[in-house]
């Protein structure tokens, strides 16, 4: 049976900060976040988004009544959650108006989340072929003002509508996978931003796509010459690179040519957004869909996941006939085009925001966020969302 990616949607936050600026407020030179990091623009999230909200906001923009009346399965993967206890999946289904004979949860493995509910939806579509399967990927990344890794967070989310004959991708059924116990990137419960080993984590970022890389070829056969792309987990865009130049000399320079070519374009999107964890290996499929116009039907594209801690896994798709027709090419540009720079000093203060985190209650104004789904209060320990259409 074909299971795959029937659509996929995106959303980030309407602020963004300026890497140059940043740059030159940090006193490094503007280049080492432009060309070493590879970032231009970093998403900034208001206080009035959360994880839960642009998840939400990201699967607004792609479901339909048929998507409703078969979505029987949420997964929601984040690794910057609201609730110890609650689903972010069970949010996003009531704010969607899902119907209720429907399984919802959560799912964590740092950014590996979206990539384990993708599989798990592959499980789930495979014993019942009618369903369908929401997986959210959803993230806001936080290291901290003047930190090492201050320049790589970002903020978005990723939706994905997984199916039988999908419109956009059929995944194909093998894949490679690792899991080793490192603590390269975590952050535990007590704390709002992460503990990275910087230079620890890129190499390891390197060693277990080595790993996947090797194990997929000898269990597939197939070699880096069958790819159109390879996507890559972009904690921030020169990270892929880094990983694709270790396997490049495989192919030869005309492959060589496309696949960096295709790379870069994959790239785009997240060059403007920043990190956003469990989705970002989404949004660079996504850009690359959507920015290169004349893909064709029946490339094979491979999938890089990666999420510290660690695991790894490498998996391909094969895209559809047609499948254009399915991406929201226009939306998306229409968000990036209606995003609003801020200052470093705005950055920071949003950034310095904080809920309550002793039970009172408090009312946040949504009216300066043009977001469909907000999160506007804290009540009873409760968060309280607005979907402004309803
Ligand atoms: N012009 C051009 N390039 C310049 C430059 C200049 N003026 N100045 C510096 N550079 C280059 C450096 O040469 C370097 O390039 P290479 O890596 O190719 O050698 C690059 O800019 C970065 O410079 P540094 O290594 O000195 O940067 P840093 O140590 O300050 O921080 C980082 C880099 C370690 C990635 C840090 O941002 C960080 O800790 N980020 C968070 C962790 C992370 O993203 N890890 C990735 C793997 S883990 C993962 O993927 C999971 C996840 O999502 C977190």
């Amino acid at each position: 049976m074909k299971i795959g990616i029937d659509k996929i949607g995106f959303y980030t936050p309407h602020l963004y900060v300026d890497m140059n600026k940043l740059a030159v407020a940090r006193d490094v030179e503007p280049e080492k976040f432009t060309i070493g990091i590879g970032q231009s623009q970093m998403a900034i999230a208001p206080i009035t988004q959360d994880p839960i909200s642009l998840a939400a906001n990201a699967a607004l923009q792609i479901i339909d009544e048929e998507d409703k009346a078969k979505i029987d399965l949420v997964i929601f993967g984040t690794e910057s959650g609201i609730d110890h206890s609650k689903s972010g999946a069970v949010y996003v289904h009531q704010l969607l108006g899902l119907r209720s004979e429907a399984r919802a949860m959560e799912i964590k493995q740092a950014c590996y989340g979206a990539t384990a509910a993708i599989q798990l939806a592959k499980g789930h579509i495979a014993l019942h072929p009618e369903s369908r399967v929401l997986v959210l990927g959803s993230d806001i990344a936080r290291y901290g003002l003047r930190t090492g890794g201050e320049a790589t967070q970002g903020a978005g989310a990723v939706a994905l509508v997984i199916s039988a004959n999908p419109s956009v991708m059929v995944l194909e059924d093998e894949s490679a996978y690792f899991t080793s116990d490192i603590m390269d990137f975590w952050r535990p419960v007590y704390s709002e931003t992460a503990y990275v080993d910087g230079k620890f984590s890129n190499e390891q970022y390197i060693h277990f796509f080595a790993k996947v890389w090797e194990q997929y070829k000898e269990k597939t056969g197939l070699q880096l010459a069958d790819y159109e792309a390879i996507c890559f987990h972009l904690p921030y865009t020169k990270m892929g690179f880094k990983a694709l130049k270790t396997i490049l000399e495989e192919a030869s320079e005309k492959e060589q040519e496309r696949l960096l070519t295709n790379y870069k374009t994959s790239t785009l999107y997240n060059r403007n957004v920043g990190n956003i964890y469990t989705g970002s290996l989404y949004l660079s499929l996504l850009s690359l869909l959507e920015q290169k116009e004349d893909l064709q039907e029946g490339a094979r594209f491979g999938m890089y996941s990666y999420g510290s801690g660690a695991v790894g896994e490498f998996f391909s798709g094969i895209l559809q006939p047609g499948y254009r027709e399915h991406l929201f090419v226009a939306e998306h540009a229409a968000q990036f085009q209606a995003r609003k720079e801020v200052s470093v000093a705005e950055y920071e203060a949003i950034f310095q925001e904080s809920l309550p985190t002793d039970g009172s209650t408090v009312e946040l104004d949504i009216s300066q966020d043009p977001a469909t789904i907000c999160l506007a209060g804290i009540s009873d320990h409760q968060r309280n969302y607005v979907n402004k259409q309803q």
